[in-house]
Order: structure tokens, then C-alpha cells, then sequence
């Protein structure tokens, strides 16, 4: 039987993906599981894959994207007996998943709870996760805390506010204009970083500074966000956007790591570091289990409701990273694979 996926054929402008036919379907090998695919999403970070600015993948084109997925077993390898056929799964697959069919380790697959919708179940395994991972795990946040969140329109960003707000955070988000009602209806006070120092604003709302900085966004910002913070607080980095979009080199980000080694080590009464969800996942996988079933129990009891801006089929790839790439999506865009 044939099947289709999207492939990078190289690196590039969203252009570079295409549909392709494969003859057979991929058989799992020895304790993997074969997956029917029923939804990915396209995530900015598919685009730092697409133009060859993911270093955490060695793969060269053609590959194919797709971070995370929920789909149903199809077909259980040798040794893989922690599922049966007809079983529906979720995975962190960091590349692949923009297939009708992949072939996974049983290890990296999740049982995902009936009745949720498999739209916002996909939301939760790459963007959700490292909201959630970032807020409780890295900066440890505390109930009651305050809080400043780049990129705040986002697929994290979003997930950001939502978690932040059932910790009761006092919420600063920075956004374009346009995205200043989704922010506002999140609970946090958003800051037009086009119009406005977003330090000068912080500084305004609190003196003394911010508990906590979440900054996707990199180059000066890593700066400007550690300048922001309060004695004892903490700038989580989780990102090179403006290196990424300006198509900077290389070394920028090079130089984004070694500032937040420096100034986390340096005594300043501050910490930084950087949240990298994939690295995260291999040093503590039962976490990974333990924080994706807390966030399958928030959506289960109505507590998070991911904001899903566009839903496609999985052929209209090309569109969903010229949006990316625009920056023009608020929340999550989603890819139909197959029909369940
Ligand atoms: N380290 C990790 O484990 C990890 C995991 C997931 C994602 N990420 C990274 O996190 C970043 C965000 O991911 P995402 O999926 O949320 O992407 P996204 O949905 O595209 O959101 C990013 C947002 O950043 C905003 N933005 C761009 N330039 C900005 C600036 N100068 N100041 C403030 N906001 C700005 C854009 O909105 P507007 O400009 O319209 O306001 C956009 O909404 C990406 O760089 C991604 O690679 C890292």
C-alpha cells in the first residue's frame, strides 16, 4: 500500500516542501510500533528545520518535519507489545511526523486519553509541554509571581499565559499590536515590543523587576530580558527568533548561548539559562511522562483550551510556513493527516 508524506528536498523557503508518494508503507523494526498518522502541527521550529537552522538534527534533506503527532497504532513490531492496534498515541518525534504513516521506538509513545480532541492533544506535546516544563521545572515558579513572555501570540506563548494564569502570575506579554486582545484575554498585560522598550515597561509596572523572563526571541532581547529581572529572578531562553527570521548567521546564536552561561555564573543575584525541550526529554524522560499526563488532566477538567489558529490538510504545508513565517499565526497551526 502507498502513502504520502512531506519532505524537505532541501533547505530553504517553504517552497522546498513537497508531497511525495512512497510505494510501501514503512515496517517497524524491532520495538517500534508502525503509526497512522492523524494530526501533526507546523511549529516554528519545523521552519528552523526547513532552513537548516536545527542543529539538534543531524538528518540531512530529504527528511521530513513534523515535531509532534497523535495518530493510532497500525502495526506492532517485533518485541513492541506496551500497545495493541487501534490504540491511539501521542509523540515528541522532533522530525517525521509530516506522514501518513511513521514508524516510532514504543518507549517515545504515549497512550492518549478518550474524549479529547486530537487538535488540542497535538497542541499540547511540543508547545504545551514546554510551557509547562519551563514554568514549573526550570524557573520553579511560585504561585503568585510575576512574569514577562516574548512572542506572547504564540503556540508557547499562548500556553505560557494559560498555565501562568492558573498560578494566579501577574502576566507581561510582548506582541504586535494585532495580537493585543488574544493577550489581554489571556489575563496578561500585553507591551507592543514595535512601539515600545519593553524594560522601560516593566520598570513602570515593577520597580524591582520580574521573577521570571521567558524569551524566544534572542539577540539583544537575552540582554534587555536579563536587565528586567528582579534580584533573585530568573531569564529562561528557549529561542533564536530574531536570528532565525532576519536569516542571521550561525554564530549569533553561538553567542546567545555562551552570554546566558556567563551571566548565570557571574554574581549578579540572577540566573539564566536555556530550556531546550528534545535535550530535556533524554536527561529526565519520566518527567516527560509526568508533565504530559498533568497537561492531559488540565484539558480533560476544561483548565487549558489551546488556541488553535488555522487548521489544514497536511498538503497545504507550503502555506502553513509561509504563515510561520510571516509570524502572522496566533496560536497553533495544525495538520490533518488522515481521517480518523
Ligand atoms: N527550546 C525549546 O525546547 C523550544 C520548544 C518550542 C519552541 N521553541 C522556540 O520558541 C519560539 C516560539 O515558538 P512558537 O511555536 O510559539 O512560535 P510562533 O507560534 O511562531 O510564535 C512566536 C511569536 O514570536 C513573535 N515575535 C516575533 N518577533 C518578536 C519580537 N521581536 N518580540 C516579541 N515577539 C516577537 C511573533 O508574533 P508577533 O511578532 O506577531 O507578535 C510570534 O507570534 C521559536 O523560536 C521556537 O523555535 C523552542
Amino acid at each position: 500500500m502507498s502513502y504520502k508524506k512531506v519532505i524537505i528536498t532541501k533547505y530553504g523557503p517553504p517552497d522546498v516542501l513537497k508531497v511525495i508518494e512512497e510505494e510501501f508503507l514503512p515496517e517497524p523494526e524491532k520495538g517500534e510500533v508502525r503509526i497512522k498518522v492523524l494530526v501533526t502541527s507546523a511549529s516554528f521550529t519545523d521552519t528552523l528545520l526547513r532552513k537548516g537552522m536545527y542543529p539538534e538534527v543531524r538528518k540531512k534533506p530529504p527528511l521530513s518535519p513534523g515535531y509532534d503527532m497523535v495518530g493510532i497504532v497500525d502495526k506492532c513490531g517485533e518485541d513492541a507489545s506496551m500497545f495493541n492496534a487501534g490504540q491511539k498515541v501521542a509523540a515528541l518525534t522532533v522530525y517525521g511526523a509530516y506522514s501518513e504513516y511513521i514508524c516510532l521506538h514504543q518507549d517515545t509513545l504515549i497512550s492518549v486519553p478518550k474524549g479529547l480532541d486530537d487538535a488540542e492533544v497535538v497542541s499540547l506535546i511540543l508547545s504545551y509541554m514546554t510551557a509547562y516544563q519551563m514554568l514549573h521545572r526550570t524557573a520553579k515558579i511560585q504561585k503568585g509571581q510575576s512574569i514577562l513572555v516574548h512572542g506572547a501570540g504564540g503556540a508557547v506563548g499562548t500556553a505560557l499565559l494559560q498555565l501562568g494564569k492558573l498560578l494566579d502570575l501577574k502576566m507581561y506579554g510582548t506582541a504586535r499590536k494585532s495580537k493585543h486582545n488574544l493577550i489581554k484575554s489571556l489575563g496578561a498585560i500585553p507591551i507592543d515590543y514595535q512601539s515600545e522598550d519593553f524594560v522601560e515597561r516593566i520598570k513602570t509596572y515593577n520597580g524591582s523587576g520580574i521573577d521570571a523572563v521567558f524569551d524566544c526571541i534572542g539577540g539583544d532581547y537575552f540582554k534587555r530580558s536579563f536587565a528586567s529581572l528582579k534580584p533573585g529572578g530568573i531569564l529562561v531562553a528557549y529561542g533564536f527568533q530574531q536570528a532565525v527570521m532576519t536569516n542571521g548567521n550561525m554564530l549569533d546564536i553561538v553567542l546567545g548561548f555562551i552570554k546566558i552561561k556567563l551571566w548565570n555564573i557571574l554574581p549578579n543575584k540572577k540566573a539564566a539559562t536555556f530550556y531546550a525541550i528534545s535535550s530535556l526529554r533524554k536527561k529526565q524522560p519520566d518527567w516527560f511522562k509526568e508533565d504530559l499526563t498533568a497537561l492531559f488532566g488540565l484539558l480533560q477538567q476544561g483548565k487549558i483550551k489551546p488556541v488553535i489558529a488555522k487548521k489544514m490538510p497536511l498538503s497545504n504545508a507550503v502555506e502553513a510556513h509561509k504563515l510561520l513565517d510571516q509570524s502572522s499565526v496566533e496560536g497553533k497551526i495544525i495538520l490533518i493527516v488522515n481521517k480518523e
